[in-house]
């Protein structure tokens, strides 16, 4: 490579777990001196973090690469990691010739041997054989991107199988830290400055202490624990493997926050069954149940789900529309089945044309706005503290996330601006589907 000092662009796709990885792949990359850059064109080494869980997000780094092929031409080398460079491996080589390197999250851990290859002018470099490993990515180099809130992936990969998703195949084996080392990072952290903690892992109910020391709600309790930490999350949870010791926990350690995302797919046991979900509605409702049960929090909830699933008739959408009004979701993110490649669920024909599934995912996301926008009613008048996450000064207002997962703005009301990262109580004074406006309390 041509400068001094070597340069890197990097770009994420996907779900916060590939964020979060991004943060550990720009740390090596500075680690082994490389610098990062803003744009494409500064960088000597383009790298895409990819996303494969719908056909659109697989498509946005074939275009991404269609439009800088050019840079090639200047020396330039490419690099695609994530879930589609697994899932779709030495292909890429085919379709994109001028990229070099093609690995899956489960060998970024050999990432610093690909890069002294990619430097030594090799240029088919690969690290797509991991999946079955039983080590998990860790590393000292986090470049975490927000000093107040970060993230800690606690288990990788998944061994679900759900019949239309493509994580088992792309991320590979599921595999938990030891308890140990995550409270090490989550001490660490909170010795920098961090507050508030997000614990990561397609199925963070399924965690297993390698060392046998801690169960899922007991790590959280602990992690809740440590001196200086103000907020634990976690996500995602499976129905499957969602035990009611994490309510309890929630309910008795302060720093858990009061929200639980609880992805449902469908509210119809049929469409469950075939989605190998491994529970039905009646199930996943008496998880539901345990939430509304917590004594000492209202715990916020939200969720994912898939329409147009392969065979879903009319009736079984409605009973996702009937299980929305029987849960009242805090928010709920909605998709239109894509079929992937490697799926069980390619088995069945893809049998609901485009527009009907566009049509469900409109009549179910007009269902959902209205239920926020009576639910989110109950919030008026309420104090609540908030972690305060930026400014809007056209506005004259401070955006803040309460401990629910809500985003509440506010005004200062005449008071000294708090700042970012900063903790205070708002009164809410209007409320909306999607966010709440507020005036800054004692
Ligand atoms: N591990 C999490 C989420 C995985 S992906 C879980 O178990 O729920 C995030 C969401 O994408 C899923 O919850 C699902 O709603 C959606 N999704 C996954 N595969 C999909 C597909 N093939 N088509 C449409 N949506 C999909
Ligand atoms: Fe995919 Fe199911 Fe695993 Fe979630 S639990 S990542 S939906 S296979
Ligand atoms: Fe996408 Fe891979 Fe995450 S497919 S959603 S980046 S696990």
């Amino acid at each position: 490579m041509s400068s001094a000092q070597k340069t890197f662009y990097i770009e994420t796709f996907g779900c916060q777990m590939n964020f979060h990885d991004s943060e550990k792949v720009v740390g090596t990359l500075i680690s082994e001196g490389y610098a990062q850059v803003q744009r494409e064109e500064d960088a000597d080494l383009i790298v895409y973090n990819t996303c494969s869980i719908r056909d659109k997000a697989e498509q946005k780094v074939f275009h991404r690469l269609a439009d800088f092929k050019k840079l090639h031409k200047e020396g330039k080398r490419f690099a695609v990691l994530g879930c589609v460079a697994q899932q779709e491996g030495e292909k890429i080589f085919a379709r994109a010739p001028y990229v070099s390197l093609v690995a899956g999250s489960a060998s970024y851990r050999n990432l610093p041997a690909m890069l002294i290859q990619i430097e030594a002018g090799a240029d088919r470099v690969t690290g797509l054989d991991d999946r079955q490993t039983d080590q998990t990515f860790e590393t000292e180099f986090t470049a975490r991107t927000n000093p107040h809130r970060g993230y800690i992936t606690i288990i990788e990969g998944c061994d679900k199988f759900c019949a239309y998703c493509v994580v088992p195949y792309t991320r590979g084996k599921e595999r938990s830290r030891t308890a140990q080392s995550v409270l090490d990072e989550a001490r660490r952290m909170a010795n920098a400055g961090y507050t508030d903690i997000q614990l990561l892992g397609q199925n963070v109910n399924s965690y297993h202490d390698p060392a046998g020391k801690k169960t899922f709600a007991e790590l959280l309790t602990a992690v809740g624990e440590l001196p200086g930490i103000r907020r634990v999350r976690f996500t995602t949870s499976h129905p499957r493997d969602f035990t009611k010791d994490i309510i309890d926990a929630i309910d008795s350690v302060p720093t858990l926050c009061d929200h639980v995302h609880l992805p449902v797919q469908s509210g119809s046991s049929r469409v469950l069954e075939s989605m190998f979900r491994d529970y039905s509605r009646e199930q996943y409702l008496e998880r539901i149940a345990w939430m509304k049960a917590a004594r000492n929090r209202e715990i916020s909830i939200t969720t994912d789900v898939i329409v147009g699933f392969p065979g879903e008739t009319e009736a079984e959408f409605r009973e996702t529309l009937s299980l929305l009004d029987e849960v009242g979701y805090d928010g709920v993110f909605s998709f239109k089945y894509s079929p992937r490649p490697n799926t069980p669920a390619l088995q069945y024909a893809d049998s609901i044309p485009d527009a009907e599934k566009s049509r469900r995912l409109q009549v179910l996301q007009e269902h959902q706005r209205e239920l926020q926008r009576s639910s989110c009613r109950r919030h008026l008048g309420q104090i609540v503290e908030v972690m305060v996450e930026g400014k809007n000064p056209a506005r004259g207002q401070i955006t803040g996330r309460t401990s629910q997962n809500k985003t509440l703005n506010f005004v200062v009301n005449g008071r000294p601006e708090p700042r970012i990262g900063e903790y205070v109580r708002v009164q809410v004074t209007q409320t909306f589907p999607n966010s709440l406006l507020g005036e800054m309390t004692v």
